[in-house]
């Protein structure tokens, strides 16, 4: 079964434990604190995408990616319903490539979707996908557990995926309760 297909089937079976069913607390987090201001921004893996809304309503100039139709199709019907604008795209982020590049990447729960042999792969297109003095405004997931997805993104892994050469980290924000047993640790990673 292809990548597509194992997303798509999860949505169709309402498998989806990782939906929050609402904007996320890591969003409001770097939105309440005056560290995200509008912009153009890439929301990568963006599920039923509702950050998406939260962000066009707010003036970000959004553009949402994902490779499942139902969840493209979910977030598109709530944007019609609130009369709300963004270029939402139905497709694999792996072959795809932004008409304008970005200000910011909001990373949620995307990473931890890809098993790590992907990491590399992900990285180098977040990396291409910024505008020069660009930021990915991250979450890091930590599971404390082998296998997944969500897989654990130990920090020291993501400090050797994100090296410094290419990215300047901020001291860590916070870290979100994502369920028991579950947190985001939350660092913004400016492009170099
Ligand atoms: C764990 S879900 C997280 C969804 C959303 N970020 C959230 O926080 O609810 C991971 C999402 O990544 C999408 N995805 C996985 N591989 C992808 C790929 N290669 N290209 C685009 N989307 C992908 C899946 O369809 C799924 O919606």
């Amino acid at each position: 079964m292809g990548e597509e297909n194992i997303w798509e089937s999860r949505y169709q079976a309402g498998t989806t434990g990782w939906d929050r069913g609402s904007s996320s607390n890591n969003l409001s987090y770097w939105l309440d604190n005056d560290l995200l201001k509008p912009c153009r921004i890439l929301v990568p893996g963006c599920g039923n995408g509702y950050e998406v809304l939260t962000l066009v309503s707010l003036g970000f100039d959004v553009v949402a990616i994902d490779i499942a139709p139902s969840a493209i199709k979910n977030l598109q019907a709530m944007l019609d319903k609130e009369s709300l604008k963004a270029e939402i795209v139905l497709g694999d982020f792996f072959s795809w490539e932004p008409k304008e590049k970005f200000d910011v990447i909001f990373e949620q729960t995307s990473l931890c979707a890809l098993p790590s042999e992907l990491w590399e792969q992900y990285e180098t297109q977040l990396h291409n996908w910024l505008k020069p003095d660009g930021k990915i405004f991250a979450a890091f997931m930590q599971t404390g557990r082998e296998g997944g997805p969500p897989f654990h993104c130990e920090l020291s892994d993501m400090v050797d995926l994100f090296p410094s050469e290419k990215w300047d980290w901020s001291n860590e924000h916070t870290e979100q309760e994502k369920e028991p047993g579950m947190t985001e640790r939350l660092y913004i990673l400016g492009k170099r």
